[in-house]
């Protein structure tokens, strides 16, 4: 039998940059994406057969686990039609452009594609284009924004707390290079929450000053409702920006040791967008620490990414946009 979900509140065109959302649009997300987590636990989560004609295509030219693979499992959780895309097999090697890509996919059915690349705000590009009507997704677009991974982290916050403001939130590790703290930072600030940073200040913009305060980790640990840590981006890193440290030095420096948790609150919760480097930013037994949401962040990246596509097929096949 095929549950009948109740309709969507929200109806997109893209899903781009977390700037363009209000607040409201934003706890409709969320709402929608725990409404999807409560059904699956009852086991009446069903494939929507409205979605099967719906084709999907996943665009990673930046290498991905968590964001590539929960994006797939949305769309086959919803139903929809996805189409595989291997970059180095495809006519990227022959010199096509993005958009010519996209355009070729759009040509041959897809209506949403789901894009990651190296190449900040490169939908910039794609949407130039009069003619094309399809539906963009940024699931990481260089160090400029990562709107969905922002959403999962929304979703394990209201999920631990049912609120964000006055929460105090400690963002720690590489900020400069880091499209999840950019995101995190715009809609915790929406939402209410204090914001801490730390970290090295070589990885720090002075730009984040307008939106919380930069301090040691150690004068900031016990007061935290969340501490959620960044990984070192040393993919992202020109060469005047390495700091010479290793692993232990930094741990021991700017991230979170088992010593530092110990003066945790009780019911401070440890997050990380991953993939970590454990022993790096944070001691690897805290990983799977009971405070520690990190693999719940990667449950809740299924749940929010339907709540995103659904939303965009909802703006494309009900919402008139
Ligand atoms: N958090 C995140 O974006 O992980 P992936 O790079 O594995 O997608």
């Amino acid at each position: 039998m095929t549950t009948i979900m109740t309709k969507p509140q929200l109806a997109l065109r893209h899903f781009l940059r977390v700037e363009t959302l209000t607040e409201d649009q934003l706890i409709a997300l969320i709402h929608r994406a725990v409404y999807f987590k409560d059904l699956d636990s009852r086991h009446e989560l069903k494939r929507q057969p409205e979605y099967r004609e719906t084709y999907v295509a996943n665009l990673f030219f930046e290498s991905s686990t968590r964001t590539h693979k929960s994006f797939e499992v949305a769309e086959m959780r919803l139903g929809m039609s996805k189409i595989g895309f291997d970059p180095g097999y495809s006519s990227l090697r022959k010199g096509e452009s993005l958009y010519d890509t996209v355009r070729t996919l759009e040509a041959i059915g897809a209506e949403i594609a789901v894009v990651r690349s190296t190449e900040e705000a490169y939908y910039d590009t794609l949407l130039a284009s009069e003619t094309s009507n399809i539906s963009i997704i940024n699931a990481g677009d260089g160090s400029g924004q990562h709107p969905s991974q922002s959403l999962l982290d929304m979703m394990t916050i209201y999920e631990e707390f049912g609120y964000f403001k006055g929460l105090k939130i400690a963002i720690v590790g590489d900020l400069l290079h880091s499209r999840v703290a950019r995101s995190n930072i715009q809609l915790l600030e929406k939402l209410g929450a204090d914001l801490y940073f730390s970290g090295p200040l070589d990885w720090y913009d002075d730009c984040f000053n307008a939106s919380g305060k930069h301090c040691p980790i150690d004068a900031i640990v016990k007061d935290m409702d969340v501490m959620m840590l960044l990984r070192v981006q040393n993919e992202r890193h020109q060469d005047n920006e390495s700091i010479n440290m290793s692993a232990d030095e930094y741990l021991e420096t700017y991230g979170l040791t088992v010593e530092r948790a110990a003066k945790m609150q009780s019911h401070t919760i440890i997050m990380h967008p991953a993939p970590v480097n454990r022993g790096v930013e944070i001691d690897g037994s805290l990983v799977e620490a009971d405070n520690s949401r990190i693999f719940k962040q990667m449950t809740n990246g299924v749940y929010s990414r339907m709540a995103i596509l659904e939303a965009v097929w909802y703006g494309r096949h009900e919402g008139g946009i």
